[in-house]
């Protein structure tokens, strides 16, 4: 097992780290084998209630697929191949717990498909996202070209894929590619306090709440507001919606129990 990406877990946040800093956190088939393992590992672990991804090093989140490992696709077994890699980003979506991407420096190709898929984008005012696959020859291969759109509406989405430039931080803010901006030097802190909000809520409460608006998102109205009923009457169920009102009434800190 490499050490190409690396998962710390500290008081109920597991930071998930890429972690090949001397290539700007590249892409390799050892980033594509860790992260599956990881999050699954992270999502199976009650103590893990937020998962935080980040870029080691001081000037990339990730620079996207490592392009030294570019080669020609030479059988059809080794295209097969590529197509299994290529599903090692949809472990995300097995993550039931809310994901954060904590964003700063160079945040390209595959590092923004990895952006893309957590749940809340918060970057530094170093940041720098876009897409340069179209100029490799080939375009965002791991769910990119699907999530942006999802994320930014059409006309963005295909403005980063088509154009290949780069935007910067505040830009990314005004267009909704990130929620949360900050100076870099407090990105690690405003993430950490985010991270530790979020750990503190009622954990199935903030599951169901992220099944909610993701699932909701690809369907109709109707089904949408029906799915969210579905959710919201197995919470009304729970020990910790009561213990909620309970330390409410009571004037006291919640404890809660993920039942
Ligand atoms: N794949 C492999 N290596 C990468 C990489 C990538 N995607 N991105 C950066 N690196 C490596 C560089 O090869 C270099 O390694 P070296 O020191 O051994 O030569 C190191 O990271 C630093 O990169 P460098 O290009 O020297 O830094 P820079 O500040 O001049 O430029 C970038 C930074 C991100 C603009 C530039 O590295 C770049 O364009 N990278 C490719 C991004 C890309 O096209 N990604 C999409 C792939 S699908």
């Amino acid at each position: 097992m490499s050490d190409d990406v690396v998962m710390q877990v500290m008081e109920g946040v597991a930071w998930v780290t890429l972690n090949r800093p001397d290539s700007m956190n590249a892409i390799n088939n050892g980033v594509r084998e860790a992260i599956p393992r990881l999050l699954d590992q992270a999502q199976a672990d009650d103590a893990v209630r937020v998962v935080v991804v980040q870029g080691a090093g001081p000037k990339a989140f990730c620079t996207g697929a490592d392009i030294r490992e570019f080669n020609p696709v030479a059988s059809l077994a080794l295209d097969r191949q590529r197509r299994v890699h290529a599903n090692w980003i949809n472990a995300f979506e097995r993550v039931r717990k809310p994901v954060i991407a904590s964003i700063h420096g160079y945040c390209l190709g595959g590092g923004l498909e990895i952006a893309l898929c957590c749940d809340i984008r918060i970057a530094a005012d170093n940041a720098v996202f876009g897409f340069p696959e179209t100029g490799l020859g080939f375009l965002p291969g791991a769910g990119g070209t699907q999530r942006a759109s999802r994320v930014l509406g059409l006309g963005l989405a295909l403005d980063l894929v088509l154009s290949g430039e780069r935007i910067d931080a505040s830009q990314a803010q005004r267009i909704g590619l990130i929620s949360r901006l900050c100076e870099a030097s407090a990105l690690r802190e405003q993430t950490a306090a985010l991270a530790a909000k979020m750990a503190a809520k009622p954990p199935l409460a903030m599951q169901l709440a992220k099944e909610a608006v993701r699932q909701g998102h690809d369907m109709n109205l109707a089904n949408g507001i029906r799915l969210e009923a579905d959710l919201q009457t197995h919470l009304l169920n729970t020990q910790d919606r009561l213990e909620a009102a309970a330390a409410f009434r009571e004037k006291r800190p919640p404890k809660f129990t993920g039942q």
